[in-house]
Parts: C-alpha cells; sequence; structure tokens
C-alpha cells in the first residue's frame, strides 16, 4: 500500500513535469548557448556588418532596433517581417504600421549571406535580428546583454495582425497599455522599450497632429517641429525629424527628459508623461539611466520571449525574404 501510493506520488510527479515540460512557456528552449557548438562564428558575422552599417549611416541602428519590434509583435519572434510579398502572398511589410516607414531589410540580407558563410543553414532570420537589434543598441552605446537564441522561421506572416497589434502613434496610455499585456508585457515594460526611441527618425505624417493640435506640448518646441511638417495633410509626409530631441544617434536616456520638458515627438511618447501612472518611472529614468538600461534589458528579452518557434517548427530560411522551397 505504502510502496503504491509512492509509486503513484512518483508518477503523478512525472507527469506534471511532463505537461510542464509540453506546456511550458514556448520560450523554454531558447538559450543563450544554443549556438555555441553548431555557429559560434555568428556574433562576430552579425556585429562586423552592424558596424559598417551604423559607420554608413547612424539611423540603422534606429531601424533596425525597429524591425525586431514589429517582427516581435506579430505572431512572435518569427521573422514573419521579413517575408516579401509575391502574387500569392501577402506579407506584413505593407500593413499600415510598416509601409513607407520600416528599413533595413537589405543590411539583414547581407547579415544572412555573412552568416551563412560562416555556418549555412544553421541560424535562423529571427535570431540573426534578435542579435543585430541588440548589436544596435550596444554599437549606439546603450546596455549589452546576452541575447537569447534558438528561434526558428516561420513560413507564414500576418498582415492583419501588423495592423492589430503594433501601436499607432496617435495611441493613448490606456492603449499602449493593453496592446503590450495582449503581448505579455508590461505596463513597465512598454514604457521601458519605449526608449527605444532615444534613436531614430519618424515622418512627419506621425506627429502632424500632435504638433498642431495637442496641448500637452511645449510651444517653441511644437513650432520649430512645424518648420519642416506643413499642416496640410499630402505636404511634406515623409518629411523626417528625430524622436529624441537632445541627442537622436546616441542610446541613452535623453527621451525621458524631452519627455518632462513636453518635447516628446508622438502624440504615444507624450502620452507616458501626461499626469497618468507612468510619470514616475519616466522621472525615474531621467535621474538613472542605469536603471532605464536595465529596466530595457529587461522588455528586450522579454519581447524576444514571444511565442517563438522552436524544435521542428517553423524553419532555418535561407533566404529571409522566402520561405524554402
Ligand atoms: C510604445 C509604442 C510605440 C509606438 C506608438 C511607436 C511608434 C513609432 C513611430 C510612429 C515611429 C516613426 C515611424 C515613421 O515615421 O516611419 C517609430 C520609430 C521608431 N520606433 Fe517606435 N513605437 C513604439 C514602440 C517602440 C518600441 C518598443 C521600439 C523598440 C524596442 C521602437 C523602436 C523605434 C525606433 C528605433 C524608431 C526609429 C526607426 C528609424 O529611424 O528607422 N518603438 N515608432
Amino acid at each position: 500500500m505504502a510502496w503504491t501510493s509512492g509509486g503513484m506520488r512518483r508518477s503523478s510527479i512525472i507527469s506534471v513535469i511532463f505537461i510542464l515540460t509540453l506546456t511550458g512557456t514556448s520560450s523554454a528552449k531558447l538559450s543563450t548557448s544554443f549556438y555555441s557548438k553548431s555557429c559560434p562564428g555568428v556574433y562576430d558575422a552579425v556585429k562586423l556588418v552592424m558596424e559598417s552599417a551604423i559607420a554608413k549611416e547612424k539611423r540603422m541602428g534606429a531601424s533596425i532596433l525597429r524591425l525586431f519590434f514589429h517582427d516581435c509583435f506579430v505572431q512572435g519572434c518569427d521573422a514573419s517581417l521579413l517575408l516579401d510579398d509575391t502574387p500569392n502572398f501577402k506579407g506584413e511589410k505593407t500593413a499600415t504600421p510598416n509601409i513607407g516607414s520600416i528599413r533595413g531589410f537589405e543590411v539583414i540580407d547581407a547579415i544572412k549571406s555573412a552568416v551563412e558563410k560562416v555556418c549555412p543553414g544553421v541560424v535562423s532570420c529571427a535570431d540573426i535580428l534578435a542579435i543585430a537589434a541588440r548589436d544596435s543598441v550596444v554599437i549606439l552605446g546603450g546596455p549589452i546583454w546576452d541575447v537569447k537564441v534558438g528561434r526558428r522561421d516561420s513560413t507564414t506572416a500576418s498582415f492583419n495582425g501588423a495592423n492589430n497589434n503594433i501601436p499607432p502613434p496617435t495611441s493613448g496610455l490606456a492603449n499602449l497599455t493593453s496592446l503590450f499585456a495582449a503581448q505579455g508585457l508590461s505596463q513597465k515594460d512598454m514604457v521601458a522599450l519605449s526608449g527605444a526611441h532615444t534613436i531614430g527618425l519618424a515622418r512627419c505624417t506621425t506627429f502632424r497632429a500632435h504638433i498642431y493640435n495637442d496641448t500637452d506640448i511645449d510651444a517653441a518646441f511644437a513650432w520649430t517641429r512645424r518648420c519642416d511638417c506643413p499642416r496640410k495633410s499630402g505636404s511634406g509626409d515623409n518629411n523626417l525629424a528625430p524622436l529624441d530631441l537632445l541627442t537622436p544617434t546616441v542610446f541613452g536616456n535623453d527621451y525621458y527628459q524631452n519627455l518632462v520638458w513636453k518635447k516628446g515627438l508622438l502624440h504615444s511618447d507624450q502620452e507616458l508623461f501626461n499626469g497618468g501612472a507612468t510619470d514616475a518611472q519616466v522621472l525615474s529614468y531621467v535621474v538613472s539611466q542605469s536603471s532605464f538600461f536595465a529596466d530595457f534589458v529587461t522588455g528586450m528579452i522579454k519581447m524576444g520571449d514571444i511565442t517563438p518557434l522552436t524544435g521542428c517548427s517553423g524553419q532555418i530560411r535561407k533566404n529571409c525574404r522566402r520561405v524554402n522551397n
């Protein structure tokens, strides 16, 4: 009897462990050492290409970081964003948040060919994006962290997912919070990850309403931005302005200082410091860049964990723009 109940207990523990393994977080198989035997050279290969791309154009670091965000928010970090449209396949590139806006695909192609030379058929495009995004942050002066890898590439993409999951710049705090919550990210992660807007540029069309219609904006700053962003929709839509007024090519905490001065470029940026629940967090980053960096890293790792394909799911694409034949 004693033996039986012990045995039963043992077998139920084993089944629980088995079930947990099967149903456990989908990121269970990502690890920082995934390529340590199969492709230790991947990190140098990615870094070299990113260094030369950023040396040529500083903005490219920002563009690659954004690609990772837009990839992860649509069916997980699976490189679905990188797939080109074909006559019988509609990908994510022409969805509203992406069209005429996302850039850097040639750099990802260059990284993929460099990586394929070192270890053909081993490294996924999804992992390349994760490593390249980290390198962008580091090269521009931000924090460093070990990237979890082991993702595989999707054979599908979601145009509707891109339209519905990626927050628009007109979002209020509640909407930003709930779109991040839908991805398993907290409001705190959202505020920290928004600090990515310490680098890069935005088009007039994304901030026009904020600089002409909103009142939570510094008047002199609004006037400055209006010079290159005419009120009339359709004129100067693609004119660019830095998301971080102070240091647009350095990854630091100045983005949050701008918000406190009411100099956020996007409506959604200023929502983070507008008398609401996230003001204190913004202020904490103004006084401590290191706490911003720590929370940004936590957020990037959590974002990188969003429903990856692992094991036998998906594939290792040969060309990041196309599903393998
Ligand atoms: C919180 C919600 C967010 C909203 C509403 C938002 C919106 C935007 C918009 C409208 C632009 C300008 C696009 C254009 O004009 O073409 C932009 C640029 C950018 N975003 Fe975000 N974003 C958000 C969060 C993030 C996150 C989480 C990251 C990365 C971790 C990120 C990284 C970037 C970067 C680096 C740029 C500049 C890209 C470049 O210069 O090419 N954003 N974002």
